[in-house]
């Protein structure tokens, strides 16, 4: 088992990796959660597979445990019907403020338990048991919490650091595989942003593995890939949200790499593009912008835009659909814009990146309507 220290302003965490942890889960938690009580926060298709476990473990340590399971099992559970009902049932049961909750799932059941245990009580433990790779590698890690209003994302949350985060790769056999595509969108970014040998890494070993994956199977070699990359994703995301916990210094901007462009294209086609698939997009056109002004090297957008597509998230779905106009508009909108200029986050070299506020919205204009409808010459299109 390989553990990671996450420190911040109210104390420190431990992010805990392995396999066959879930087992373990009430020995981790014995001495860290003062009271009897701990709800377990899931969703069925996660519960039938992984609940068991945790709750027999956690009985076996002396706890009284819980259960809730969200109704819809996606994006929906993020509404604040759900999160009343969860409310209601943390104040039935009687949870104090020496509870827990615990999130068992991907970012859905974590952001919504996370908020639910951030403000019942003015703020209760949460323990992060993250089910999913994206989970794993960025949404139970850094403490953003939230849920959706009036269709618009995350746009209501808090800061609330979890106690503990325990990524057990077990849980990971019985997700789906399309749920593996999405989230290597985010490690690939870790590797552009800042590490350059988990970069390497996925140069060495992300065809096999997707060779694997278009197959229907995983293998072993797979799932031990997997936890390497889980533990240096991780790694990068709590460094850096160590450094900035309350996006204040500006560095924890750095993770938003390809995300500007890539909300955009999420909010233009109604949520139908998956996230992954518009962060990789992101990356390609932030690569190709930084590569034309001199800021990449021709041979770091050649080595980004071919381990986009060998995880099958650079289709070329994005040229000629959307209009140039309408993007560089959502991207004005974007919550992380500052005061109304873009705020790009350019990479410099395989493992650095910079943030960017002296591009205005014209530029960025013409470089969309440009990559967008040239079909050669580009990074974007070279194959
Ligand atoms: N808080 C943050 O910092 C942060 C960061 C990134 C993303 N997010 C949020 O995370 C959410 C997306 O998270 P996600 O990609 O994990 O999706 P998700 O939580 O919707 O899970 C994807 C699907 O996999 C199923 N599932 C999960 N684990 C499983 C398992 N082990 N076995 C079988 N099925 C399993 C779920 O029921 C669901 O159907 C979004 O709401 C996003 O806003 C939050
Ligand atoms: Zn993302």
């Amino acid at each position: 088992m390989k553990q990671i220290k996450v420190k911040h302003a109210k104390g420190q965490y431990k992010i805990l990796i392995g396999t066959d942890l879930l087992p373990k889960t009430g020995v981790f938690l014995k001495s860290l959660v003062g009271g009897r009580k701990i709800l377990i926060v899931s969703h069925r298709t996660i519960a039938k597979y992984h609940s068991g476990t945790v709750k027999h473990s956690l009985e076996k340590a002396g706890f009284e445990v819980h259960s809730y399971l969200l109704p819809y099992g996606g994006e929906r559970d993020k509404s604040e019907q759900v999160l009343k009902s969860l409310w209601k049932k943390m104040a039935d049961i009687g949870l104090d403020r020496s509870s827990a909750l615990l999130a068992l799932g991907g970012g859905v059941v974590g952001d919504l338990a996370g908020f639910a245990a951030a403000t019942y009580m003015r703020g209760i433990s949460v323990v992060q048991v993250p089910t999913t790779l994206l989970a794993q590698v960025d949404s139970a890690i850094g403490g953003k919490t939230g849920m959706d209003l009036y269709q618009v994302k995350n746009i209501v949350g808090a800061f609330h650091q979890p106690r503990m985060v325990i990524c057990d790769m077990n849980t990971l056999k019985t997700l789906p595989l399309a749920e593996f595509r999405n989230a290597f969108a985010e490690v690939i970014k870790y590797g552009v942003i800042w590490d350059a040998k988990l970069f390497d890494l996925l140069e060495k070993k992300t065809a096999a593995f997707f060779t694997s994956l278009n197959r229907g199977k995983l293998n072993q070699k797979d799932f031990s890939f997997l936890e390497i990359i889980v533990y240096r994703s991780a790694k990068v995301k709590a460094e850096v949200v160590c450094k900035d916990e309350f996006e204040t210094s500006g560095l924890r901007m750095i993770l938003n790499y390809g995300h500007t462009f890539g909300h955009a294209f999420e909010s233009v086609s109604n949520y139908r593009i998956s996230h992954g698939e518009a962060v990789a997009v992101g990356m390609m056109l932030a690569g190709e912008l930084a590569l034309r002004e001199g800021l990449f090297p021709k041979s770091g957008q050649a080595r980004q835009v071919k381990l986009l597509r060998e995880s099958g998230l650079l289709e070329p779905w994005f040229r000629g659909r959307y209009a140039a106009a309408k993007l560089v508009s959502f991207m004005k909108k974007d919550k992380k814009a500052k005061a109304g200029a873009l705020r790009l986050v350019l990479p410099r070299t395989i493992g650095r990146v910079e943030v960017r506020s002296d591009f205005s919205g014209a530029k960025v204009l013409s470089f969309l309507k440009d990559v967008l409808t040239n079909k050669t010459g580009t990074g974007v299109n070279a194959q």
